[in-house]
């Protein structure tokens, strides 16, 4: 296995199709993916401490405190299975995280970092998140409108069959708020990390596999 690292941020709007390009890219590169909103939601779903301070937020669409998920990413990083690197997915959304994130990478002795924005106009976005689907059992990331996704029925991973559902900040009201939240507060960071000389635009319209192709070169060609 090559000893490369690759240490890999997914920047992008609510419903860019960070998740789902951070699972086949972390698969492709050997890396962990790290999102801060799983992690966020299994604190919820086990009823933890730092689950039950982030409900709110998070319902409505909101972003956690800096305090809050700075900690948790900074554990998270620390673990022995990032040492050949990892793909974030929602972290760092704010300026202070970002500059928590370059304290981290110092502190581990860890570079270079590649951040990637995933671009996709508005109206695509509202589309995605709106018809969602997530599973529970296998964590598989679909959309209404994919072959064998139905309401009420089962995952469409044959090997899996387990029960659909929709996040509650994929409402109407939450995803607008997210909108908001993410230009207000995460679009900066692309001028921040623009700056620095460490991001590079991927279109993030076109299918999966797609987009996929068009990541996996940039990020290969650039760490
Ligand atoms: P988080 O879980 O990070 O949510 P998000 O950033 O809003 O992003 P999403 O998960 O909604 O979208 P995605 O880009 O991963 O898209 P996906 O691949 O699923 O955060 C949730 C909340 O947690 C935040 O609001 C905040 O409260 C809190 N939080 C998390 N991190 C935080 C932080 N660092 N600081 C503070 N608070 C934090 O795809 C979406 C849909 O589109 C799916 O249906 C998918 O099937 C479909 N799709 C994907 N790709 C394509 C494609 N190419 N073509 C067509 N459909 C596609």
């Amino acid at each position: 296995m090559s000893d490369r690292e690759y240490n890999v941020v997914l920047l992008g709007a609510p419903g860019a199709g960070k998740g789902t390009q951070a699972k086949m890219l972390s698969d492709q590169l050997a890396v962990p993916h790290i999102s801060t909103g799983d992690i966020l939601r299994g604190a919820v779903a086990e009823g933890t401490e730092l689950g039950a301070k982030a409900k709110g937020y998070m319902d409505r669409g909101e972003l956690v405190p800096d305090d809050l998920v700075i900690a948790i990413a900074g554990e998270r990083l620390a673990q022995d299975d990032c040492a050949r690197g990892f793909v974030l997915d929602g972290f760092p959304r704010t300026v202070p995280q970002a500059e928590a994130l370059g304290r981290a990478m110092d502190e581990l002795g860890r570079e270079p970092l590649l951040v990637v924005n995933l671009a996709v106009e508005e109206d695509e976005i509202v589309r995605r998140l709106s018809g969602r689907r997530l599973c529970r059992d296998c964590d598989g990331i679909f959309h209404i409108d994919d072959e064998g996704v139905t309401d009420g029925g089962p995952c469409p991973d044959p090997d899996c069959e387990g029960e659909l559902y929709q996040r509650s900040d994929d409402r109407p009201e939450a995803i607008r708020e997210r909108l908001a939240v993410y230009r207000e507060q995460t679009e900066p960071l692309i001028d921040y990390y623009s700056k620095r000389g460490v991001l590079v635009d991927v279109p993030g319209e076109g299918s999966p596999d797609e987009i996929a192709e068009r990541l996996l070169p940039a990020v290969r060609d650039r760490s």
